[in-house]
């Protein structure tokens, strides 16, 4: 089902270029468009680092109007072929670095592919624009985060798309400044950029080190459960699902240089979500190697610098483009608590030799 405003004959196919389209949000929202636009033409650029899997993207591999690259957003030439060969009107822009633990360990990937990476594609996508006569149909859709917002104390109100930015991690400063970017680039040029800055994703296709992953898979490994410091932040969890329709609303219905914030209306403590987890696995998964799995939660040593609470106010999407999230936090955790049981196939490759060591940097 379509959630565009947009009537189905009077939309005319777009012709996307989705970076970051391998990884977690990027390749749900690969399915997401090739399901609802069937005749649009589809081409994905994605280096495939540690947190991309062309596997993701395999039901699709054989459509006539899709295409994948394997390739770097800092590529200028690559990226310059790609918007003329392919005559590209809309960018949806995903590809990032997105771990904040592995922005404490190495911050100059986050700066390079972030921030450089954006600005490639910002000034390849404004001289195709330019050649093309500046249609103001066209889209570069920056996918953002709340955690450019900073960190809330328990009764302070939501982020709305004004609070001021006040990054506290490498990984969000550079997201930051790929946002200013984005803002910049229509200000100075007119170019159509639309922000959204999201809450914290979960669905699907989660590489293992996040959350929510981490914590379903390591229950089936019977290893302990890793809860930084006293377990008491809060992030706003918004189902994957819910995201790629607010972004979909977002390209064909948000105004051009506006900042869109999405949100799940769904905070939870740390320790609240974890112990959830640990029931729904208790109810779903016979023979587990540890049981009750609350036996396994082991508080160890805080984030550097961890962002207490983040909160989005979402009332700006709801009231001029009419999207708000559907799932509960119970209901897409039901869901998602059953996706990692039944793919083991999926999440056991990547537990790999690299993954092992990241996993000793941060947790030994
Ligand atoms: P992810 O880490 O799962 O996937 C990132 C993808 O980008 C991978 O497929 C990777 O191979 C690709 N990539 C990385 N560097 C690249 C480069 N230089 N060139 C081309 N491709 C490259 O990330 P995600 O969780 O799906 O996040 C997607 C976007 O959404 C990011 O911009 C992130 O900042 C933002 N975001 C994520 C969340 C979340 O909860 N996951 C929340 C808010 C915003
Ligand atoms: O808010 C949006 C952001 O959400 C995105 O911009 C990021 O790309 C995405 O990774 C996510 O960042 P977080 O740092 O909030 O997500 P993460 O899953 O890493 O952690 C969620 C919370 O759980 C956070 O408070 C840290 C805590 N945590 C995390 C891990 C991995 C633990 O307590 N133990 C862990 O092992």
């Amino acid at each position: 089902m379509t959630n565009a405003r947009e009537s189905v004959s009077e939309r005319q196919p777009r012709r996307i270029l989705i970076t970051g389209g391998a990884g977690f949000i990027g390749s749900n929202f690969v399915h997401h468009w090739c399901n609802n636009y069937n005749s649009d033409r589809v081409v994905v650029l994605d280096a495939l680092t540690y947190a991309g899997n062309r596997r993701n993207l395999a039901s699709l591999e054989d459509r006539d109007n899709f295409k994948f690259v394997k390739g770097d957003i800092c590529d200028r030439a690559l990226v310059d072929e790609l918007l003329a060969t392919e005559d590209i009107d809309t960018m949806a822009h995903f590809a990032a670095e997105s771990h904040v633990d592995r922005s404490i360990l190495g911050p100059g990937a986050f700066v390079q592919t972030n921030v450089v990476g954006t600005f490639t594609l910002l000034e390849a996508f404004r001289q195709r624009w330019l050649q093309r006569d500046k249609p103001q149909s066209d889209r570069f859709l920056h996918v953002s985060t709340d955690e450019v917002y900073g960190s809330l104390g328990a009764n302070d109100p939501a982020f709305t798309e004004t609070t001021p930015y006040t990054p506290n991690s490498p990984y969000s400063a550079s997201k930051a400044g790929s946002d200013h970017l984005a803002r910049a680039y229509y200000h100075t040029y007119g170019m159509p950029t639309i922000i959204t800055n999201c809450s914290n994703n979960y669905g699907p296709y989660h590489f293992p080190e996040k959350l929510i992953p981490l914590m379903c898979i390591n229950i089936l490994l019977g290893k302990p459960l890793p809860v930084y410091g006293d377990g008491q932040n809060i992030r706003d969890w918004l189902y994957v699902g819910d995201h790629c329709r607010a972004l979909d609303v977002v390209i064909h219905q948000g105004k051009p240089g506006e900042t869109y914030n999405v949100g799940g209306n769904n905070e939870v403590k740390n320790i609240d979500l974890v112990r959830q987890i640990c029931q729904l696995m208790d109810e779903l998964a016979p023979d587990l190697p540890i049981s009750p799995a609350e036996k396994l939660i082991t508080f160890v040593k805080d984030r550097p610098g961890h962002d207490r609470r983040y909160a989005i106010n979402a009332s700006k999407i709801k009231t001029e483009l009419g999207w708000s999230p559907q799932e509960t936090v119970t209901g897409g955790l039901r869901q998602t608590v059953k996706w990692y049981l039944e793919h083991r196939d999926w999440w056991q490759p990547l537990l790999s030799e690299e993954y092992q060591h990241y996993y000793q940097q941060v947790y030994s």
